[in-house]
């Protein structure tokens, strides 16, 4: 396994350019499958899971041609087969989002249970995918943990989500574009990336109101043309560096970025104390006083995201008081303190859900394991402001999504390799 070696300590200074977002950017390969036509999309980050996305579409009889950095067009070839390669549905757990539009294209779909990220329950459920499929008239059979779902038309349904799932109401919501009449999903996620797919689709056809709420109507349509798509900047990203700069007490420059997607946690830089400045498109982190504790619970969009979560853990390790850090969403999403703890970290684990952070603590190099890519980058913000060699293995999970990151670090002054 690859691993990334990083000497602490050393100052950041400059600017660092934010990718497009890896879950915006995710969905367009299953939407590929909904159409002849060819598709052009821009701005797309070169990482781990966009390649097993694109893997899993050129599996199921499209082509996948890169025309430019971050650029490709995505045109179906042939139909060659109704079954999700095992190997990576194994992989990443995105590729959940390929069984509605094979169903409602092909009228079949076969594939193992998904993996993928090690955080949320042992086996993150996809019941609101099949159990919803279902309802719109998808006949289901489960055996030995092997999905095959058919049907010959799905109609439109009323379908509400006991849970809000970001890549369940993209799922349902872009393969209820060509199901019959129409459908209505309540409780859906509400984030940038599903407001964004829904505007590309509208402008190929489909007819979907209400992305961006928490009720979403699709009516059905015959069929949906070929377009261009450029994915938006990725805010998870843009705000895991902008964390990483004040834990850092750098002067960092973020560019290509949307501020706006990121208004939760501008909230806790204020409370926090957090010297910033923001522009239409960039975010200006310079060196600030005093870091002061503030508790921070996830929640869903527009609330503080999960995926911010571990960078903002750290950054609390960095400030005055104690902090209640509570995840909401995901399982296990907090076992990476164990880590920060190791370093020197003063961490208190409440419960699997709540941990307190008491700040702010020196903390010194160790050899740590990325566990899942949100928790990877927030121990790569660790080992910047550590003393001595960090090494972190298993960074496959974070090329998995970020594009080239020890490369823009170092850009930045950082001391980090990569070891193969
Ligand atoms: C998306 O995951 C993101 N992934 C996640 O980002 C992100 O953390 C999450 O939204 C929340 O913002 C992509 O967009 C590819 P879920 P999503 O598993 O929507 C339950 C990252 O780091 N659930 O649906 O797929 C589930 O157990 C990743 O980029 C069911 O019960 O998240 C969880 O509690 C990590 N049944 C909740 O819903 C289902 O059928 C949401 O989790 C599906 C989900």
């Amino acid at each position: 396994m690859s691993k990334f070696i990083i000497n602490g300590q050393r100052p950041l200074k400059g600017e660092i350019t934010v990718s497009g977002s890896k879950n915006a950017a995710l969905k367009i390969f299953p939407v590929a499958l909904l159409t002849h036509e060819p598709i052009k999309v821009f701005n797309v980050p070169e990482i781990e899971d966009i390649f097993r996305a694109q893997e899993m579409l050129i599996a199921l009889g499209h082509e996948v041609k890169k025309t430019g950095k971050g650029a490709f067009e995505l045109k179906f070839k042939n139909q060659k087969s109704a079954d999700l390669p095992a190997g990576l549905v194994n992989k990443f757990r995105a590729s959940v989002m390929f069984v509605g539009p094979m169903l409602v294209k092909f009228g079949e779909v076969r594939f193992p249970h998904p993996g993928g990220c090690v955080i949320g329950a042992a086996m993150r459920p996809i019941d609101m995918f099949v159990d919803n499929f279902e309802k719109m008239g998808a006949k289901v059979e489960l055996s030995n943990n092997y999905y095959r779902l058919t049907a010959k038309k799905l109609k439109g349904a009323d379908i509400f989500f006991h849970d809000i799932t970001v890549t369940g109401t993209e799922s349902l919501m872009m393969t209820a574009c060509l199901a019959d009449s129409e459908t209505l999903l309540k409780n859906c996620a509400m984030e940038p990336e599903i407001v964004s797919l829904a505007e590309y689709l509208n402008s190929v056809g489909a007819k979907i109101e209400g992305a961006g709420t928490s009720t979403i109507k699709i009516k059905g349509v015959k069929k949906l043309r070929g377009g261009e798509y450029k994915i938006i900047p990725d805010r998870i990203e843009a705000g895991t560096f902008a964390m990483m700069a004040a834990a850092s007490n750098a002067k960092i420059d973020i560019k290509n970025c949307e501020p706006k997607h990121l208004e939760a946690l501008w909230f806790l830089f204020d409370k926090i104390g957090v010297n910033y400045k923001l522009s239409k498109d960039s975010i200006s982190i310079s060196p600030s006083k005093k870091l002061l504790a503030y508790d921070a619970k996830t929640h869903e969009y527009p609330g503080f995201a999960t995926d911010l979560q571990p960078p903002y853990t750290v950054l609390m390790t960095q400030a005055y008081g104690s902090s209640l850090i509570h995840e909401t969403i995901h399982d296990r999403r907090l076992l990476f303190t164990d880590s920060l703890t190791q370093m020197g970290a003063n961490i208190v684990m409440a419960d699997p859900h709540r941990v307190v952070v008491n700040g702010p603590t020196k903390l010194y190099a160790r050899k740590l394991v990325s566990p899942d890519l949100r928790a990877g980058v927030a121990l790569i913000i660790a080992a910047l402001i550590s003393r001595g060699k960090t090494e972190i293995d298993n960074i496959y999970q974070i090329d998995r999504g970020y594009e080239r990151l020890d490369e823009r670090l170092r850009n930045i002054g950082a001391d980090i390799k990569r070891i193969s």
